[in-house]
């Protein structure tokens, strides 16, 4: 069945694990991500982001995961817009039947020009009073994410602008966080410690200095009710890389977010672990091998069928991490 946020993030709270969103935007990257949570028997948030809902279509993705909802009867799942540019793409997500809404304003509408803390209280706040009058979860976002090994914002690959940033709106001020849940009453907190969207986040494994999971803490002593959003949390693993460029594909050096560090976080109230990368990477990695390896192949099952078994492990391995596993 369809729950909220709230629901499902106060049950992960109590019960002290995490729970992955994974974005989706077609059948297959359902599927994947149901047949998964089946098996490891974890609610699940399945995330759509506007490019995702421009990409299906707002009445197909309502029809895939009316699909997802009677076929896994048994796995609660939350519908959550990813990254809500203003409150008409939150609004037009309720309408369609999303149980959970981001508002992001940590950027402006544009999505790509950091936004100050006034703007993002005033549409944040505007959501939560719509959103939860009809019963749908708000999650916010407080400081910019983007790259404490360079300074800049978001990665090459990911969204946003490129410019500079402070390091002050690189990282969430835990002060601050705790005056922006208390003004806009967002039911979760999406924080800024150095991660960034895509594939390219760190240059090398990230020590403290790059991933400050030292933020989460202090932001979790402060709110020790707030539940944590953690975004970018790809780990990009090097085994998917490996199978990648082994294929033909190109992808330089590059590492994610260890899963240990996110064990970690969820000991500090982390509940929402945002993972897109690691699905389309193991997904485009699966796709290569079977184009390089059975060239007269052309059904595009026989390569949507080991991509899905690929998102599956992706999947599972996060339920299992993140405690989530035994908790639907
Ligand atoms: O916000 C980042 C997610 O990875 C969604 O990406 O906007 O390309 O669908 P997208
Ligand atoms: P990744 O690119 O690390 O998978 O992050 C996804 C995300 O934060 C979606 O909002
Ligand atoms: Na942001
Ligand atoms: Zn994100």
């Amino acid at each position: 069945a369809l729950i909220t946020l709230r629901q499902l993030l106060d049950h992960a709270a109590e019960q002290g694990y995490g729970v992955p969103a994974f974005n989706i935007n077609n059948m297959e990257q359902g599927l994947a991500i149901l047949e998964a949570a089946r098996e490891m028997d974890a609610p699940v948030i399945i995330q759509a982001s506007r490019g995702a809902r421009s990409y299906a279509g707002d009445v197909m993705l309502q029809k895939v995961i009316e699909a997802l909802v009677e076929m896994f009867p048994d796995i609660p799942v939350c519908l959550h817009q990813d990254h809500g540019n203003n409150v008409n793409t939150c609004l037009s997500a309720i309408q369609n039947g999303f149980s959970s809404v981001m508002m992001d304003g940590s950027l402006k509408e544009d999505a790509k020009t950091p936004a100050d803390y006034d703007y993002n209280v005033k549409v944040t706040r505007q959501v939560t009073e719509l959103a939860h009058m009809v019963g749908v979860s708000v999650e916010g976002e407080l400081g910019c994410l983007g790259s404490l090994e360079t300074g800049h914002g978001e990665a090459e690959d990911g969204h946003g602008f490129e410019g500079k940033l402070d390091k002050s709106m690189l990282l969430t001020d835990p002060d601050e966080a705790m005056r922006f849940v208390a003004e806009t009453k967002v039911d979760a907190l999406a924080v800024a410690i150095g991660t960034s969207h895509g594939a390219y986040k760190f240059t090398r494994k990230p020590t403290g200095e790059v991933l400050a999971m030292t933020v989460i803490e202090a932001i979790h002593q402060k709110l020790p009710n707030t539940h944590i959003v953690m975004h970018g949390s790809s780990s990009v693993p090097e085994e998917w890389q490996e199978v990648f460029n082994a294929h033909g594909g190109q992808m330089r050096e590059t590492y994610g977010v260890p899963v240990e560090e996110i064990v970690r976080g969820i000991k500090h109230g982390v509940r929402k672990i945002n993972i897109d990368t690691d699905l389309r990477l193991a997904a485009t990695a699966e796709f290569r091998r079977v184009a390089n390896t059975k060239k007269d192949e052309f059904d595009p099952r026989k390569f949507l069928k080991p991509a899905m078994d690929a998102m599956r492990k992706v999947c599972a391995e996060r339920f299992e991490a993140f405690g989530a596993a035994g908790n639907a």
